[in-house]
């Protein structure tokens, strides 16, 4: 054993060197999760609080080609879409629902967060037989984002 290492450690300048590459390794274990927790992905769908509404404007340009979003607005190939955040699936008068849709919202189908993040998802694997020919957000904070729009301006008269 050599004992010099105890005389060099209980130097102070050696000591706080020590103390401070510690410091560093400590850092550089936790770091990555920490990084990890912010980057969207390792959300779950009950955080989409953590959505952005501006982000998801843009998002919800892919869906304008079918929906409108605003109070009264007119179903186009998909229906309006006001107020569709925690309200019950299939429920615009006048749009011709698909049979799958209508059987789903018969169950009891509510688009809460969950529901809506699974059906932006892959609209045709979560609505077997549903008319919605989009191919879904693959990101999981896109679909945050896009809910938290809609959230916002189904707030709005
Ligand atoms: C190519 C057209 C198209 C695009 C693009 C599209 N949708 Fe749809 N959407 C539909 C159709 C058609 C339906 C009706 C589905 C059915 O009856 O099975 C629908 C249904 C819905 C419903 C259920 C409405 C209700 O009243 O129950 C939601 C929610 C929805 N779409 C959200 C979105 C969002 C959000 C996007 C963009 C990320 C999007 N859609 C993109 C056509 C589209």
């Amino acid at each position: 054993m050599n004992w010099r290492i105890f005389d060099y450690l209980s130097r102070p300048r050696a000591f706080v060197a020590m103390a401070v590459f510690l410091l560093l390794v400590g850092l550089a274990a936790v770091l990555p999760e920490d990084l990890l927790a912010q980057d969207g992905t390792q959300e779950t769908a009950e955080n989409a609080v953590s959505g952005d509404a501006m982000r998801g404007e843009k998002v919800f340009r892919k869906c304008k080609a079918c929906h409108t979003v605003e109070k009264d607005g007119r179903s186009r190939i998909g229906p309006n879409l006001w107020g569709i955040v925690d309200n019950a699936a299939g429920a615009v008068e006048g749009f011709k629902y698909s049979k799958a849709l209508i059987e789903r919202a018969e169950a009891g189908l509510v688009w809460d967060v969950e529901s809506l993040d699974a059906y932006l998802r892959k609209p045709r694997e979560f609505l077997k037989g549903g008319k919605m020919t989009f191919g879904g957000l693959r990101k999981e904070q896109d679909r945050l984002d896009v809910i938290t729009y809609m959230r916002e301006e189904g707030a709005k008269e």
